[in-house]
């Protein structure tokens, strides 16, 4: 069986099909205070290729959760994606993102030990890396994140080094660039609230209630002046994820890949597509710059095509097509 913490939120609930999909069982370990119970319900009732959906409603914080898990379950391999993910939040708030993201991870990677599991595939980030010094970003791009959202995955990336040295445990670390896009049947997809994110909020404005679109800032040194970021399909990323663990089963060391398509879009390329895919005319209010948004955000993802065979396949269209569908879905 698999652990997937954190499987009732958006990339985690995602991962859980393409695994079911893989022919593995999964444990669902979330403290749904992100996550939803409607999602793991959705999950529970797929029925894949008759493999097995359990839930635990957990905290990592708390030992005792987790430690639970592994002595009900026989756990082979761990997804981990439960963590607090929004930078302006962490910003505010560091403390609680030590707490739940770094100290989480020391209680599931002891876990882990005192269990004997020995293989992790990690939910990272680009944000690890800070402001580009140059792009495409490569993994050997100097990590130095400027917001503690990044500084906690990169530590966490390092406990997991030091894990690997002295108990054998061995990690794949994903660095995600823009995760977008929903499951391609509508089954799940992005569920934030409140949404910070670019595409759910351009798709958001377009229904009945919905607050304007607002646009951060036309003045940056970029193509059309907006900020530029690579969109990465949610299906494309959970495949990732798949080969990963496969790698870690064939004996693959320690590792870190960056998880992104090698192409930038900007917000007004997005926005267009967007209008493209709704057929409507979407209102915009243009702001200024939000605070710590870095120009170019583009990922050189050679090293997962290489070692992982990974090649995305979803095109931004593609991404906001299933998106859409899905907001339809959570706006009835
Ligand atoms: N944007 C808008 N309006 C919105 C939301 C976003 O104009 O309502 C703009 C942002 O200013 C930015 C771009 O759209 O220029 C993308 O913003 P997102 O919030 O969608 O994504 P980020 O690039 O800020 O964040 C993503 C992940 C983070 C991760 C970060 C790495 O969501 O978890 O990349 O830098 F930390």
């Amino acid at each position: 069986m698999i652990l997937v913490t954190g499987g009732a939120g958006y990339i985690g609930s995602h991962n859980v099909i393409a695994l079911l999909d893989a022919g593995y069982d999964v444990v669902i370990f979330d403290n749904l205070e992100l996550g939803h119970i409607e999602t793991v319900q959705t999950l529970k009732s797929l029925d894949l290729k008759g493999k097995v959906v359990d839930f635990i409603q957990g905290d990592l914080k708390n030992f005792e959760d987790i430690k639970d898990v592994f002595s009900k379950h026989e756990i082979k391999a761990v997804i981990h994606f439960a963590a607090y993910s929004q930078v302006a939040e962490s910003m505010k708030n560091p403390q609680k993102y030590y707490e739940n993201n770094v100290e989480g991870t020391l209680n599931l990677l002891n876990a882990m030990v005192e269990n004997s599991v020995k293989r992790i595939v990690f939910s990272s980030t680009a944000a690890t890396y800070g402001e580009p010094v140059y792009t495409p970003i490569d993994e050997n791009h100097p990590q130095n994140p400027i917001n503690p959202y990044g500084e906690t995955k990169l530590k966490i990336e390092k406990i997991m080094d030091e894990f690997d040295e002295k108990y054998g445990l061995k990690s794949v670390r994903l660095r995600y660039f823009n995760v977008a896009g929903a499951d391609s049947l509508n089954r799940v997809g992005e569920w934030h609230d409140p949404e910070t994110h670019l595409i759910p909020n351009i798709l958001k404005s377009t229904f009945g209630g919905g607050k304007t679109f607002q646009m951060f800032g036309t003045d940056y040194k970029t193509i059309d002046g907006t900020c530029v970021r690579d969109y990465i399909n949610v299906e494309d990323l959970a495949n990732a994820h798949v080969k990963a663990l496969n790698y870690l089963e064939n004996g693959g060391k320690t590792n870190f890949f960056n998880l992104g398509t090698n192409t930038g879009n900007s917000v007004k390329e997005v926005f267009s597509v967007c209008e493209k895919v709704t057929g409507k005319k979407i209102p915009v209010d243009i702001q200024p710059r939000r605070e710590g948004d870095p120009a170019i955000l583009v990922a050189d993802n050679t090293k997962a095509k290489n070692i992982l065979g990974w090649i995305p396949q979803k095109t931004l269209e593609d991404s906001i097509l299933s998106a859409y569908n899905w907001e339809k879905k959570l706006s009835k």
